[in-house]
């Protein structure tokens, strides 16, 4: 589980750590439906709602860095094509039919890994730029 805090997440943007916060749900969902014996149904009935509001959200937050030439805009975008790379991934091995519970734990670990390290190393450099 994911925990929200203000002090390591926070990006500056209300509605940006907003919709963060909606990513962590979305992610402690899914490790509750794995735990549950559940995660296969939430990867096809949740996977593309996550999917679809990670990509409105990113859309937000790439328009927002530009809005506040933030420096880092660019290496924002080109993470969130590298999430939406490895999300295609994913479903193609879903639909493949080639997926248990081995492919759930590496879904798990991406996301939780990568929007964590994703918000510290990249979104809250947003901080410093609206504060400008
Ligand atoms: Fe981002």
């Amino acid at each position: 589980m994911i925990e929200w805090d203000q002090e390591r997440y926070s990006s500056g943007v209300d509605s940006i750590d907003k919709q963060h916060r909606m990513l962590f749900e979305f992610f402690n969902d899914f490790e509750e439906c794995i735990k549950n014996g559940k995660g296969m149904s939430y990867l096809e009935v949740s996977f593309p709602l996550l999917e679809a509001y990670a990509k409105a959200h990113f859309k937000f937050e790439e328009d927002c860095m530009n809005q506040h030439q933030c420096p880092f805009a660019k290496e924002n975008k080109d993470a969130h094509q590298a999430f939406i790379v490895k999300v295609e991934e994913v479903k193609k091995t879903f639909a493949s039919g080639q997926c248990g519970d081995e492919l759930l734990m590496q879904v798990h670990d991406f996301i939780e890994k990568w929007i964590t390290n994703h918000i510290i190393g990249v979104d809250i450099h947003l901080k410093g730029c609206v504060k400008k």
